[in-house]
């Protein structure tokens, strides 16, 4: 059933990543107000530590929540590992995390190899472990952490010789353990979805989780948002955004952002400050 909520969401990412999930957010809540903060002044988080992670991310999330966010999702398997604990103990309002696809890989894969691209972050959580523990099984998960993926999101090249290299020597490692099934487990990759899929073939299966998170989220909105408390925040303050529109805003430097962020989002997007 479509939703016909009209209130305020805000998702963040380490940069513009948690885009991939945003276009799903979109077209579950098309009524929603979205707001998304790319924390591009700090990418990249999957090299950065967990209490450092859990520090912007908390910055992060009172900004939304000033912004009049009813619910927050943190559109970054990284920042889920280090800090959607934390956030939770701290707000008192649905955060939506996300994490790598494991089960649902492993369900699809039938010569029983997953390999699993993310980042050194997401891949030394504690969290990860315990997915691994949960729903792995009989079997054989390979991973491989891929540090310089998110650079060339980053700067927009989802195509070029330096990405293709990268794919490359990321993906091979998991073909050679006969990965017949790949989970991208990090937000920034399902841009690179259309490059990775030219150089694994079209044998090989893909899985993302930006649309199974957006399913989560709407499934927490309609549980959970009639009953909840208002924020605490001053209603007075609020802006007032029509509805089904977005809000953009980046830690980094908003002019390069507004180019990357318009590319990925697929049209020309006024992109804010974030202080
Ligand atoms: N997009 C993020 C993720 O899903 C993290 C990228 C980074 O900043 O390292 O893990």
């Amino acid at each position: 059933m479509e939703s016909t909520f009209s209130g305020t969401i805000g998702v963040f990412d380490s940069g513009v990543g948690g885009l991939s999930v945003l276009q799903h957010i979109r077209a579950a809540l098309p009524d929603a107000h979205l707001i998304y903060v790319a924390d591009s002044a700090f990418v990249p988080y999957g090299d950065k530590s967990p209490a450092y992670i859990e520090s912007r991310s908390s910055i992060i999330s009172r900004f939304l929540i000033e912004q009049g966010a009813a619910a927050i999702v943190i559109a970054c398997n990284t920042a889920t590992a280090a800090a959607a604990a934390g956030l939770r103990r701290r707000y008192a309002l649905p955060i939506i995390g996300m994490e790598p696809a494991v089960k649902p890989a492993v369900a699809a894969s039938k010569r029983g190899v997953v390999g699993v691209l993310a980042t050194t972050g997401t891949l030394e959580s504690a969290r990860f472990a315990a997915l691994l523990e949960k729903y792995a099984g009989n079997v054989k998960i390979v991973t491989q952490s891929c540090p310089r993926l998110v650079e060339v999101v980053e700067r927009g090249d989802l195509q070029g010789a330096e990405a293709r290299q990268l794919v490359a020597r990321y993906t091979t490692p998991l073909l050679k353990s006969g990965a017949d099934t790949i989970i991208l487990g990090c937000t920034h990759y399902p841009f690179l979805a259309p490059l990775i899929r030219e150089v694994v073939g079209a044998q090989v299966q893909l899985i993302d989780t930006g649309k199974a998170v957006a399913r989560e989220l709407k499934r927490r909105i309609d549980l959970e948002l009639p009953t909840l408390p208002p924020p605490p925040v001053d209603p007075e303050a609020l802006p007032v955004l029509p509805t089904g529109t977005e809000r953009f805003y980046s830690s980094g430097d908003p002019v390069q952002a507004e180019r990357i962020m318009s590319k990925l989002w697929g049209r020309a997007v006024e992109v804010r400050s974030l202080a």
